[in-house]
């Protein structure tokens, strides 16, 4: 095993983060270990311990991100959530959404297919797109060709217009 708990060869530098992207061995350990659960009694499981499950992991999630657990919901993957939001945003023909020029493409096609222009910006000079029409600020936090990870917690949302919200997608 690799210095940060990845199972990669270590005989190659793997730079794909993201398509291709690999699990550290702790987490595929556990991941492995819910689906011998899962197959072992699926009844059981996904009938009455599910729910508690779900609420546990909300909670250990809200404490790692700083939220509510009642505020966070689990997605199938990053492009579903993307769709999730862009779509309840009811965007409308002139919203901008801010981004980087880094982005994965599904996701911006998402911002796209629900009526809004995207503007993209070097991750070092975004926020000079801002405008009165940005409606999303929409980042990576870690990106998917140079898994480059962006200075989130720094973002400086009070330069955003109030009607403005700010959109990260972690994968
Ligand atoms: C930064 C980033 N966002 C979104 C995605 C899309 O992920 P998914 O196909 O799991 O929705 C990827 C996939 O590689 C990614 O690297």
């Amino acid at each position: 095993m690799n210095p940060h708990g990845f199972l990669l060869d270590p005989n190659i530098v793997f730079l794909n983060h993201g398509s291709y992207g690999a699990c550290p061995g702790e987490v595929l350990e556990e991941y492995r270990r819910r689906q011998d659960d899962l197959e072992r009694r699926p009844v059981e499981l996904l009938g009455r311990r599910l729910g508690g499950l779900l609420a546990e992991a909300r909670a250990a999630l809200a404490g790692y991100v700083g939220a509510r657990a009642d505020d966070l919901v689990f997605v199938p993957n990053s492009t579903s959530g993307v769709n999730v939001v862009a779509r309840s945003l009811g965007l409308a023909a002139g919203d901008e959404v801010l981004t980087t020029d880094e982005e994965y493409g599904a996701c911006e096609a998402a911002w796209e297919h629900y009526g809004a222009t995207l503007v993209r910006r070097p991750v070092d000079d975004l926020w000079s797109g801002l405008s009165a029409r940005t409606r999303v600020v929409f980042a990576s936090h870690v990106t998917s060709e140079t898994a480059r990870v962006l200075p989130i917690s720094t973002a400086p949302a009070t330069a955003s217009p109030a009607s403005c919200s700010t959109f990260v997608s972690c994968l």
